[in-house]
């Protein structure tokens, strides 16, 4: 089948969110300036370039997670492994500006070295990150759109020790969940490996 976006999928449900799978979770911590803390899970996330080592996370609307980065200008990206996911689907609860979602899931919100925003200290790893653009998107006609994309520059990394064998992150025990569309979720514990072909003349 093909379809223009444009002139909807005639499928029951929209596939866009399930053909661009797996999707990493980017679990936002935030601060907001009167100092409430704020944790929500978002898919459409990802680092998006190492040097210098920036991350995104979009919001589709004016969510808490953007309105507190754009207060205090920074957040943490907190990775979720499967013995968090339960806790991770909890934080997406729509509750009001004020409430911590740390304490809906009953997560530990930990201090930060570099930034003030709450980082979850039961997550395998925690990206401290100070926002360098909030950007209201457009389509290719230029309107503006009520989606928000944040970059931020990742200013300090925790990694549980847990999960490190000789020295490399063991995927077997972080055990990253990411998002498949619809309601669905993988882990990913499986791992080959491949090298990059040498070109020879
Ligand atoms: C796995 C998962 C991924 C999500 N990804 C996004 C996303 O990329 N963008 C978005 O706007 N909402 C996403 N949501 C919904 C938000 O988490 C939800 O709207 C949440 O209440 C936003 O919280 P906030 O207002 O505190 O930022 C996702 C929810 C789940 C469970």
């Amino acid at each position: 089948m093909f379809y223009q976006p444009k002139n909807g999928h005639q499928l029951p449900h929209n596939p866009l969110k399930a053909i661009v799978t797996p999707r990493p979770i980017g679990w936002i911590g935030t601060r907001s300036k009167e100092g409430a803390l704020n944790l929500a899970p978002y898919s459409f996330f990802n680092v998006i370039c190492d040097n210098p080592p920036l991350v995104m996370f979009c919001s589709s609307g004016y969510k808490d997670s953007v309105a507190f980065v754009e207060e205090t200008g920074e957040f943490t990206a907190n990775m979720v492994g499967a013995h968090l996911a339960k806790e991770m689907n909890a934080t997406s609860v729509n509750s009001p500006r004020g409430v911590s979602e740390f304490d809906y899931a009953g997560l530990t919100p930990a201090a930060c070295e570099m930034i003030k925003a709450p980082r979850v200290a039961e997550a395998y790893a925690a990206l401290e990150c100070v926002a360098v653009e909030v950007k209201r998107l457009t389509g290719k006609d230029g309107a503006l759109a009520e989606s928000y994309m944040v970059i931020g520059e990742i200013v300090g990394v925790h990694i549980d020790e847990a999960i490190l064998v000789d020295g490399r992150i063991d995927i077997t025990k972080s055990q990253p969940v990411s998002r498949l569309g619809y309601m669905d979720f993988a882990t990913t514990d499986k791992v080959y490996e491949m090298f990059r072909p040498k070109w020879e003349e």
